[in-house]
């Protein structure tokens, strides 16, 4: 069984640590997570009694296979160049923004070197994480990709493909929380509170994404089977395109990468 040690227990490390914790994963106690300050190790530790914990990064390290770092960017490249690996190790960086590239300058022994993206919900388990890698393995990658499908969906891409996939999952969230926004608005003009206007429009979202998981399917199938001619949803659909709203998600990604 793997272990796992977590650099960072804010808000990524601690829930990459919760998540992998509440999985099937791995034995919580081959998780150990460590933090400048203990404050949040301590919550960490009341919720999952079995995890290890330390202020002590370079301990945290020695017996892990798998390291997490996940500190913010401007510290990462300082505390991967502090830590001594081993050339089994396999060293994931959380951080936004930094490539691959920079990090083989502070990290020369290990086994593997990836970049992961994972989105907020990964605190619910729900991330679409992106992975990229350098110098991996198909072991490694199938390792590493198991570990974080117990914390959502993830998906190996060409680090050239990073910045925009993190357009479209990491700032994702935020447009498609835009969307349930917006169709509260319309909800509570309408005459429906506020409450029951978000469970509608967060459930049409968790239902339309439900649809697209079955093989064969794509968008314009489902819209299809919603658009009766000369019916309503095919008037919103139109609207919805002569205001723009296909031209606007698609520069807002492109804006975004
Ligand atoms: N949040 C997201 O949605 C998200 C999504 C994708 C990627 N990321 C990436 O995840 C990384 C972490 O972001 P975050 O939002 O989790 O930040 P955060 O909540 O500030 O967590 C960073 C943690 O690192 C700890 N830390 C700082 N210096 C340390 C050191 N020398 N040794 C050990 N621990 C140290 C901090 O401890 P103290 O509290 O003691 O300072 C803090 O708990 C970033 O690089 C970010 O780009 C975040």
């Amino acid at each position: 069984m793997k272990k796992i040690a977590i650099i960072g227990a804010g808000n990524m490390g601690g829930a990459i640590a919760r998540g992998l914790a509440a999985s099937e994963a791995i034995e919580n106690y081959h998780i150990v997570v460590s933090n400048r300050s203990t404050e949040k190790l301590k919550q960490i530790q009341q919720d999952y009694p079995v995890i290890e914990i330390t202020t002590d990064n370079q301990k945290a390290v020695e017996q892990a296979d798998f390291i997490i770092l996940a500190v913010k960017p401007w510290l990462i490249e300082e505390i991967a160049r502090e830590l001594t690996y081993t050339e089994k190790q396999v060293v994931c960086s959380v951080a936004a923004g930094i490539s691959l590239e920079t990090l083989s300058h502070s990290i020369e022994t290990a086994q593997a070197i990836y970049r992961v993206m994972p989105n907020t919900a990964i605190s619910k388990r729900e991330s679409m994480t992106l992975i990229s890698s350098l110098y991996s393995s198909e072991q490694t990658d199938e390792e590493l990709l198991a570990l974080f499908n117990q914390l959502g969906v993830a998906m190996l891409i060409p680090e050239t493909q990073m910045a925009a996939a993190t357009a479209l999952t990491s700032c994702g969230i935020a447009f498609v929380m835009k969307y349930i926004q917006a169709a509260m608005q319309a909800g509570v003009e309408m005459g429906i509170r506020p409450k029951e206007a978000q469970l509608m429009a967060a459930q049409c979202v968790k239902g339309a994404s439900c649809l697209l998981e079955e093989r064969a399917a794509h968008p314009s199938v489902e819209i299809d089977k919603v658009t009766t001619p000369g019916g309503l949803t095919i008037k919103g659909i139109n609207v919805l395109e002569h205001e723009g709203f296909s031209s606007a998600i698609i520069k807002a990604i492109e804006s975004a990468r």
